[in-house]
């Protein structure tokens, strides 16, 4: 069959790269894709939130599935659009991606369906919620309700960064007549980690677990950013604690979406703190993470077309899903700068070379190929991943064909997957 992928991150070229491997796939399209999904793919100028005009295109190709990336295109109704029109789609709904695009939302739910998150409260007046939080103990967590590309997120320290937060988030002064909501949680300590599950609306399949890294330096320190890298699986988590998680966690979350919204088909990806009293939900995704799904497509044995048929059509239950034994990491290579300004357009040096490293596929995110070589298109500009029989062996190769690559202003993170090794080393 003919496959549109709606997105042009790292994400979408390790999806790519998977659904290029299944003999069931005619002709693969992303949309609008990067440097690297073009080798696979044919590369459609159209934005993943111009519905309208993807929408136009799968009808004209005769796409027999959809793969939506990214979350703008859902909270936009593309599933919506899709279906109406007899369209097969891999992604949940406008209402069931709530789960992801209202926090607030997530949190109320969170607490009807009895699972574990920080206490919290929302508000929409910014007088009341600097009230609360002059008396709140420190660090406070404030988030933006609605999506904000990572950063609407503020970890506060002292009473002035909280306000400082709200200001950004809410303005100051009386009561607007359109409110930003916000929400305003306790700060939980421990290690982070992200789930992913496939669901057809009626179960869910659990991926191995995985772990991003969303800060921009060594040790956990600088800013957030869509994410500096990933591994999976994390060895000292057991199977029988994963196992609770995803009953505590996802299960509850799937039934109470498909009871009182809609059921949920897609990627289910909450983003959860292991602290000293259990596993904490910070928030629910609707879709893959960036960094996790490089890795996890790694992992992957079994057909995706497969799966997201199968979740397509609600028969996860007659799908087998396997996985590999080994171990995967992702080290993303970003260009000074980023996540502010940063420079495009600047050659980048050695990924075939860089390939040749026993173990490493290198996955493109901010590039674009120009004759036979690639410049950069972005912040994140590569993802280089590496499978081995151990977590060491995986980040080893990967940093082993990260020495082979190189472009001015490249920069990366040296500690990717550490902190899955040696979990007592939380910052
Ligand atoms: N309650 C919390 N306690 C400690 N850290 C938090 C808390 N909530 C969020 N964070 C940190 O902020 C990051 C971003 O928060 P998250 O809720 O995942 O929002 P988003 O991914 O939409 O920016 C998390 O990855 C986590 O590191
Ligand atoms: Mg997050």
């Amino acid at each position: 069959m003919n496959i549109l992928i709606v997105g042009s991150g790292g994400r979408e070229h390790a999806l790519v790269w998977k659904l290029a491997q299944s003999p069931r796939a005619k002709k693969l399209f992303a949309a609008p894709g990067n440097g690297g999904t073009c080798a696979l793919a044919e590369n459609i100028p159209i934005a993943a939130t111009d519905i309208a005009n993807l929408l136009r295109f799968a009808k004209e190709k005769n796409i027999g599935m959809t793969i939506v990336g990214p979350d703008d295109p859902l909270a936009l109704g593309i599933v919506d659009a899709f279906r109406a029109a007899g369209l097969p789609i891999f992604g949940p709904t406008k209402l069931a991606a709530r789960i992801e695009t209202s926090k607030a939302f997530a949190k109320m739910f969170m607490g009807f369906y009895d699972v574990p998150t920080a206490p919290y409260r929302t508000f929409i007046d910014p007088e009341e919620a600097r009230a609360f939080v002059q008396a709140h103990p420190l660090p406070v967590v404030i988030k933006a309700d609605g999506l904000a590309r990572g950063k609407g997120v503020f970890v506060c320290k002292t009473r002035e960064d909280a306000l400082i937060a709200l200001e950004k988030l809410m303005g100051s002064g009386a009561k607007k007549t359109s409110p930003s909501a916000v929400v305003i949680e306790g700060w939980v300590q421990g290690s982070e980690i992200s789930l992913h599950a496939f669901s057809d609306g009626k179960m869910s399949s659990a991926m191995p677990i995985s772990m991003d890294h969303k800060r921009l330096l060594d040790l956990n320190r600088g800013p957030n950013t869509g994410g500096m890298g990933a591994v999976a699986p994390i060895p000292w988590i057991l199977p029988e604690t994963a196992a609770r998680m995803n009953a505590r966690i996802i299960d509850p979350i799937l039934r109470g979406l498909s009871l009182e919204l809609d059921p949920f088909v897609g990627c289910l990806y909450p983003g959860v703190m292991l602290t000293e009293n259990g596993p904490i939900v910070l928030e629910y995704n609707a879709r893959f993470g960036d960094p996790e799904t490089q890795c996890l497509m790694r992992l992957l044995k079994t057909d995706l077309i497969d799966i997201c048929e199968a979740c397509i059509h609600g028969e996860l239950q007659n799908t087998a899903i396997a996985w590999s034994n080994a171990y995967a990491a992702c080290v993303v290579l970003a260009s000074v700068g980023y996540p502010d300004t940063y420079k495009n357009d600047v050659p980048i040096k050695g990924i075939a070379h860089a390939e040749r490293v026993p173990g490493v596929t290198v996955f493109h995110a901010g590039t674009k190929r120009i004759g036979g070589r690639f410049h950069t298109a972005g912040g994140r500009v590569l993802g280089v991943t590496a499978v081995g029989d151990s977590l060491e062996i995986a980040i080893q190769q990967a940093y082993k064909g990260i020495s082979r690559i190189s472009f001015p202003g490249m920069q990366y993170r040296r500690d990717i997957g550490f902190r899955a090794i040696y979990p007592e080393l939380t910052s």
